[in-house]
């Protein structure tokens, strides 16, 4: 498909306007173009690392998604203190649109009008429920409903389109429900044959995880599901009807949030807290860093905080004044982005950890940590890589006053540690970081690594991102080498044997152009990969999927998903790139988000067998 026309002329009329909204300000109203310049264009009109440049949000962005990121987004602390006025100003200034009066109806297609009633509502074998499909975190299912000899005849049944611009998140299928949220503020309960909507539920904020759905033991037999958001909220609700059960905030910190999807186990729910830290603090007036990583357990029932486990383990003191006057603090950092891996047998839970943000280290950053389930008390840590302290906009030829020394490289673990049983029944912990080395280490030894596999050269945009896949033989490792400057850059996948860390194969992305133009166009794969008997799915961010046979690496059926479909609910669901969750394949059907917040894309795409 070519850029859209209206996209063009959006281009031309913002490269004319070089510094910030310029309309002239209307008596009485704020002053887009003085509040740009005052909060905004410090980052915005000097983009380096993650900033994108003031044009890319007037382009990309619809003045709803700004609106959004500056009142319970990645923006929010940098819109702090701004009134509902001001921001609908900034986002009318940037993006030169006004915000529609009501965004699209959410619940277009109600199953009710289509004559089909709700199924009910239970778990049972075959269900993908949560992140990595088990506890393990494997993302690999043994039962799915169809083989990899099965695979050519995929075809498109259904597409949904979010009415938000992204498609994040991983869907869960529970027999012919459907559960997702694609970082949109709102959960849906679609039916997982036709795509038709039983409920959905606003959330207040944007939701990234995926959602976990459970029955609760002697609740009358309530089935409840429960998912992270934005502002560092957990949710239960019903997942037969979306009525709100509770919601717990589960940090106090401004910037704090949750992407990590929650596990269930044995009446709790586990998951990890991370922030926008590492962004506020590329600001040098911002009290640079208070903000430290943990793992929190929460009754499923209530919704009681039963224990916090920070990975840091000191509290973040006062430390030196900056030059530019502020005061600054440490250690922080630490984040836990992925979803926690329970390791039942041991009584143990295990966490990936993130990079430091201050001068003073840790030895919980860049590390796998194991806490003890019933109590979260600390049983041993893994540091791969001492002294990775970085925030934004410290590599540019002057680094600002917040910046830490040594500065490291940004390698955290963003994927979930998986809990692997070779064949032989012994078992490892294997997990990928954004330095592009897959790391095996050893339960049995308090973490004690084994070995390590250096795949792809790293980066903060992650060498090995959202996480691999495991069978009882192989490790299936999803790379990239996307660079954000230039939205471009090389993918592939790679199989590597879990006892020994030997590299089987590896199949790079053929390097074709995108559906919308060469632009910003990478083949990176940084979404998490999922295996089934036999294959091996991975998307790329130039929107194709493949799977792949998980002996050889050769494709066996492959998809480009950045096109424009016909959504059930109406409109056009739009395909992008493939970023955060993975392929889920669960009762015969294959289910995909298509959109990222790198790329264009709001859809969910469902296949199955011969489109039946
Ligand atoms: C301290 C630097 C900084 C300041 C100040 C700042 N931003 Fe940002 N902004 C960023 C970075 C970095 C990102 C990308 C974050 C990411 O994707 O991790 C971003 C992303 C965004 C996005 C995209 C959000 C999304 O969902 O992808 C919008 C919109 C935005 N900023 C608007 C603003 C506005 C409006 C202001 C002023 C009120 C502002 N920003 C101030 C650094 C800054």
């Amino acid at each position: 498909m070519k850029q859209p026309i209206a996209t063009l002329l959006l281009w031309a009329a913002a490269l004319q306007v070089p510094a910030g909204p310029t309309a002239p300000p209307v008596e009485g109203a704020p002053d887009a173009a003085a509040l740009y310049a005052e909060r905004c264009a410090a980052c915005h009109d000097h983009p380096r690392d993650r900033i994108p440049p003031r044009i890319s949000l007037a382009v990309y962005r619809t003045p709803e998604e700004i609106i959004d990121a500056l009142t319970t987004g990645i923006m929010r602390q940098q819109a702090a203190g701004l009134s509902t006025r001001e921001i609908r100003a900034l986002a009318v200034g940037i993006t030169g649109k006004e915000p529609a009066a009501a965004g699209p109806d959410p619940d277009a297609n109600r199953c009710r009008a289509t004559g089909s009633t709700a199924p009910p509502l239970s778990t049972q074998p075959g269900d993908w429920n949560g992140w990595g499909h088990d506890l393990a975190n494997t993302r690999f299912h043994g039962s799915p409903g169809l083989t990899a000899r099965d695979l050519p005849r995929l075809k498109l049944k259904w597409a949904f389109a979010y009415p938000s611009r992204a498609a994040f998140g991983q869907p869960t299928v529970l027999g012919d429900w459907l559960f997702t949220a694609g970082a949109g503020r709102r959960v849906y309960a679609l039916d997982a044959r036709t795509g038709c909507t039983h409920w959905s539920h606003a959330t207040g904020s944007v939701v990234r995880t995926a959602v976990v759905v459970t029955r609760l033991p002697g609740e009358g037999g309530r089935v409840a599901a429960w998912f992270g958001d934005d502002k560092a909220r957990v949710h239960a609700i019903d997942a037969s009807t979306g009525d709100a059960l509770w919601t717990v905030q589960v940090d106090e910190h401004p910037g704090a949030r949750v992407l990590s999807t929650p596990a269930y186990h044995d009446g709790r729910i586990y998951l990890g807290v991370s922030s926008n830290e590492e962004v506020a603090a590329a600001d040098p007036k911002y009290e640079c860093c208070t903000f430290r990583g943990s793992v929190v357990a929460l009754d499923a029932r209530s919704g009681r905080i039963l224990w916090k486990s920070y990975t840091v383990r000191e509290a973040p003191q006062p430390t030196r004044i900056n030059t530019a006057g502020t005061q600054m603090y440490g250690p922080a950092g630490g984040a836990v982005f992925s979803s926690p891996t329970i390791d039942v047998q041991r009584g143990l839970l295990y966490a990936g950890t993130g990079d430091g943000y201050t001068s003073e280290g840790s030895d919980s950053t860049d590390a796998v940590i194991a806490l003890d389930l019933a109590t979260g008390e600390r049983r041993w840590t893994s540091q791969v890589r001492a002294h990775d302290s970085w925030i934004l906009g410290c590599e540019s030829a002057t680094p600002g006053a917040n910046c830490p020394s040594p500065l490291g490289e940004d390698y955290d673990f963003a994927s979930s540690p998986i809990l692997a049983t070779l064949r032989n029944g012994r078992q490892r912990i294997v997990a990928g970081a954004k330095s592009g080395i897959l790391y095996g280490f050893d339960p049995e030894e308090r973490g004690h690594l084994i070995w390590q596999v250096p795949l792809v050269a790293g980066s903060s945009h992650g060498g090995i991102l959202w996480g691999p896949a495991v069978d009882g033989k192989r490790a299936y490792v999803a790379t990239s080498r996307y660079d954000y400057g230039t939205g471009r850059g090389p993918g592939g996948l790679s199989a590597v044997d879990l006892a020994t860390g030997r590299l089987l194969w590896t199949h790079p992305a053929p390097v074709l152009d995108c559906a919308w133009s060469r632009d910003r166009c990478s083949q990176g794969q940084i979404a998490a990969v999922t295996a089934i008997p036999g294959a091996v799915f991975s998307g790329a961010l130039d929107g194709r999927l493949r799977a792949y046979a998980g002996r050889t690496g050769k494709v066996l059926w492959q998809f480009d998903t950045a096109q424009d479909f016909p959504a059930v609910n109406g409109g056009t669901a739009r395909g992008g790139g493939m970023d955060f969750g993975g392929q889920i394949i669960a009762h015969g059907m294959l289910f995909v988000h298509s959109g990222s917040t790198r790329t264009r894309g709001n859809a969910l795409l469902a296949f199955s067998i011969d489109g039946k």
